[in-house]
């Protein structure tokens, strides 16, 4: 029975909706407070149990493989000033056992591609599927997301798609699923549709950025044509998937903050800011006296 040991990180975005702050960097390196939006998603993974961490990234991504990797400067200059708390925080942001892998995506040919560029390292195993810039929150003891879908993989082994309700008007924005009622948390899915308009969509249950899907998937993406926004679409490999195999919809437990808004990132910085350890109670007197 395999296990889910291997994680897809769809690096390669532009991330046109923060410019010009998203011009040399990644988005995905945008900070909640002080952490940025890639080490949220990296440690959810570890959470599930993940230990490969397979980036597809592409041209200004540099940042992101310099996060996870040795900063010898930094370190020796925190040793220099007997900085050793601080030195141990940034030798030890993942556990020791995590291997971080890079692959670039030659060219943005959207989602579905990114995935399926990951195919020579993610080989013939489940993996999970994770977009940094859906931030979901859990407050223990809730599981933190991903590891709650890789329970649900494990019980049924099918792939498992997490998602929300979202309002009608919203549909344009994500892939959409019709779905029968498994339990109360779980469904099967029967459709799935890409960014339908509200008068289409079939329903108003939306897919967040979270997968674990199993590796048949790139049979289906190696053969799929450009979907909506002229771009080769994961979910449309999902529905090709979906003809032969169960493919279940998630209702997670957790708050999603949508960090690929303003909106969504300035929310989640104030979550996140009111419960920090270090600013948490000056930050809550702070916006107190803004009002
Ligand atoms: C992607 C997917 C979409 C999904 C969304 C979740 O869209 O294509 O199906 O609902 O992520 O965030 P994007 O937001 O990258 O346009």
């Amino acid at each position: 029975m395999k296990k889910v040991t291997k994680a897809v990180f769809p690096v390669a975005g532009l991330g046109t909706r923060f410019l010009p702050a998203t011009k040399a960097s990644p988005k995905e390196m945008m900070p909640i407070v002080d952490k940025p939006l890639i080490q949220f998603a990296v440690e959810e993974a570890v959470a599930a149990g993940v230990t490969d961490m397979i980036f597809v990234t592409g041209r200004s991504k540099r940042a992101i493989e310099d996060h996870f990797d040795k900063a010898y400067e930094l370190e020796t200059e925190l040793e220099r000033r007997g900085k050793t708390e601080m030195l141990e925080f940034v030798r030890n942001l993942l556990p020791k056992n995590i291997n971080c892998i890079y692959i670039r995506q030659p060219e943005a040919l959207g989602l579905g591609h990114a995935v399926l560029c990951a195919q020579p390292v993610v080989g013939d195993e489940p993996f999970a599927v994770i977009l940094a810039d859906d931030l979901l929150d859990t407050i223990s003891p809730v599981p933190p997301v991903m590891k709650q879908m890789v329970d649900v993989y494990d019980h049924y082994r099918s792939s498992v798609i997490g998602v929300q309700q979202v309002p009608r008007e919203d549909t344009k924005s994500y892939g959409i699923v019709e779905v029968k009622k498994m339990t109360d948390d779980l469904e099967q899915i029967v459709r799935i549709v890409e960014k339908p308009k509200p008068e289409d969509a079939p329903s108003t249950l939306a897919v967040v950025g979270r997968y674990v899907l199993t590796p048949r998937i790139f049979h289906h993406l190696a053969r799929l044509g450009k979907g909506s926004g002229g771009e080769i679409q994961l979910t449309d490999g999902i529905a090709a998937l979906l003809a032969e195999e169960q493919v279940l919809a998630y209702r997670y437990q957790g708050k999603r903050y949508d960090c690929g808004s303003k909106l969504g990132y300035l929310e989640a910085t104030v979550a996140f800011g009111l419960r920090h350890p270090e600013v948490g109670n000056e930050f809550a007197e702070l916006l107190q006296s803004m009002k």
